[in-house]
């Protein structure tokens, strides 16, 4: 949808959006051509995207709409209306760290760490977990 189409809950310059990001449902009024990495950092309050570049090159803002991975640097944030977003503060469940994210501490993933969350949110849609077999007879 055209962020800056007229319609109901919306007008030339907000978004009436309904989302649900990291599990929690979310409606708020968004302003059309607000970002995705602003709304998400000043609105939500969810810091961990990172912003550099502004357009598009580095990964810093990486966050996942309906598991795929975008740029929340350049991504509307109205086009999440009916759709669900997922951040770095998601994978870990219950103070448990996702797989993804014991592996980089493990490994030592990261150098100065400020665009780790976008390498987790890249490598999320491809992380499986490894089937158990049971053991030889
Ligand atoms: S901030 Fe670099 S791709 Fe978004």
């Amino acid at each position: 949808m055209n962020p800056t189409e007229a319609g109901p809950g919306r007008d030339a310059r907000t978004s009436a959006v309904r989302t649900v990001v990291n599990r929690s449902e979310f409606t708020r009024s968004i302003e059309s051509r607000r970002m995705l990495a602003d709304f998400l950092r000043d609105d939500l309050g969810l810091r961990g995207t990172k912003v550099s570049c502004e357009m598009q090159v580095c990964g810093a803002c990486s966050v996942l709409v309906d598991g795929q991975p975008v740029s929340a640097c350049t991504f509307l944030a109205a086009d999440i209306d009916g759709h669900q977003v997922d951040t770095v503060e998601g994978l870990a469940i219950d103070g448990k760290l996702h797989p993804l994210q014991s592996a980089f501490v493990e490994h030592f993933a990261l150098q100065c760490g400020f665009c780790t969350p976008g390498f987790l949110m890249m490598a999320r849609p491809c992380w499986r977990p490894i089937p158990t077999r049971p053991p030889p007879r």
